[in-house]
């Protein structure tokens, strides 16, 4: 198959360019798009044989399901089965935006979009192309992320296209996404809501509109049996570059990290390093690349994957990171951190 790719203005898109894509999208096809979380992998949300083509094209297992993308309230009602109090009031606050929220899920919801399971999860993207693509195309759009299963969720087109080339009909290439880290997941159909995946909605920032929110505690701990994280997809390995990823822990981090460092290129490996712009000038290792400033955590979420992708184009065999405190944003950016080293964490002083 051979892969359309179109350069579309992030805030106001070319109108025949949309049609073009929601022409795709209504005829069983997939088109990646922006968002502002991280780019999507879109089909017609009603259709079993789009959807399974998104589980094809991404190698993804057919039990981690898909997300349904809406570009107005009104078309939440046909999807659901019931609209929670606290969901309302979530939703009023932060839709469009980087939130996804689970409903019991409505008859014409096919099962391979929600894996069997008896909930849905919605979302409301604020991406000006996300929001004219699913108008336009007059659907609920099922949409992953647009990377190959396990890898760094992609954040600008050329992502999408080093993953999905010749698997996909069409990239609508927006430009670099805002946030960076996917949207975060709260189950609404439980009483008190509880957080699935921290994003860029922090759990301080719903406690404003609701009285309280819970946290799955597998968010930070390695998957086991008995200890299976409520979102399916969480259970999975993931933003794994293919070099091996450690989390270094501890004050005197830098040192311990270029101690790690020079053991492991005498042994002939290539070694990276996930600093920050303070400390990025301290190590020495083959290649260092900062994330941001850690003055600045939304600015970290941004370039986290992209980074995470920089190791594997420069080869890397083992990588160093350093790592983020666990409030506000750095929930998310620590969830993430601790998948792609597989909850590796060395222990300093
Ligand atoms: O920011 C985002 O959410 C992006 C953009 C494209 O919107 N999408 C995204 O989708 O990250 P995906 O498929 O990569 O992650 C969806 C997550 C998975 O962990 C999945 O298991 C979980 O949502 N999920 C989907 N439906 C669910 C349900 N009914 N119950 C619990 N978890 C669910
Ligand atoms: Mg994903």
């Amino acid at each position: 198959m051979k892969t359309i790719q179109k350069k579309v203005d992030a805030q106001y898109p070319d109108a025949d360019i949309i049609a073009q894509a929601a022409q795709i999208l209504q005829h069983g096809g997939l088109v990646a798009f922006p968002t502002e979380t991280v780019y999507g992998l879109g089909a017609n949300g009603l259709d079993e044989a789009a959807c399974k083509g998104i589980y094809q094209a991404k190698g993804r297992p057919s039990d981690n399901p898909l997300i349904l993308h809406i570009s107005h309230i009104d078309e939440l009602r046909p999807i659901v089965r019931d609209i929670p109090k606290t969901a309302q009031k979530l939703m009023d606050a932060f839709w469009p935006g980087p939130l996804t929220m689970i409903f019991p899920k409505a008859d014409c919801v096919p099962d391979t979009v929600t894996g069997g399971l008896d909930t849905v999860a919605v979302r409301f993207p604020s991406h000006p192309v996300a929001m004219a693509l699913i108008h336009k195309a007059g659907l609920p759009i099922a949409a992953p992320s647009a990377n190959t299963s396990g890898k760094p969720s992609p954040t600008r087109a050329e992502h999408v296209a080093l993953d999905l080339n010749g698997k996909i009909d069409m990239i609508l290439d927006g430009g670099t996404a805002a946030w960076g880290l996917e949207s975060t997941i709260v189950d609404v159909s439980v009483t008190p809501p509880v957080i699935l995946r921290p994003g860029a909605v922090t759990k301080e920032m719903m406690e404003q509109v609701v009285k309280q929110i819970a946290i799955d505690p597998t968010l930070l701990q390695k998957p086991t049996a008995d200890f299976r994280p409520k979102a399916p997809g969480m259970k999975y390995t993931h933003y794994a570059p293919k070099a091996d990823v450690f989390l270094v822990q501890g004050d005197n981090f830098v040192d311990v990290i270029n101690d790690l460092a020079k053991k492991q290129k005498a042994a002939g490996k290539k070694v990276g390093v996930l600093a920050t712009d303070e400390t990025k000038v301290n190590y020495d290792a083959d290649v260092v690349l900062s994330v941001g400033s850690r003055e600045n955590l939304e600015e970290v979420g941004t370039n986290l994957f992209h980074v995470l992708r920089q190791f594997d184009a420069w080869d890397t065999d083992v990588v160093y990171a350093e790592m983020f405190p666990l409030s506000g944003e750095g929930l998310a950016i620590m969830n993430r951190l601790q998948k792609s080293a597989g909850y590796r964490v060395i222990k300093s002083e």
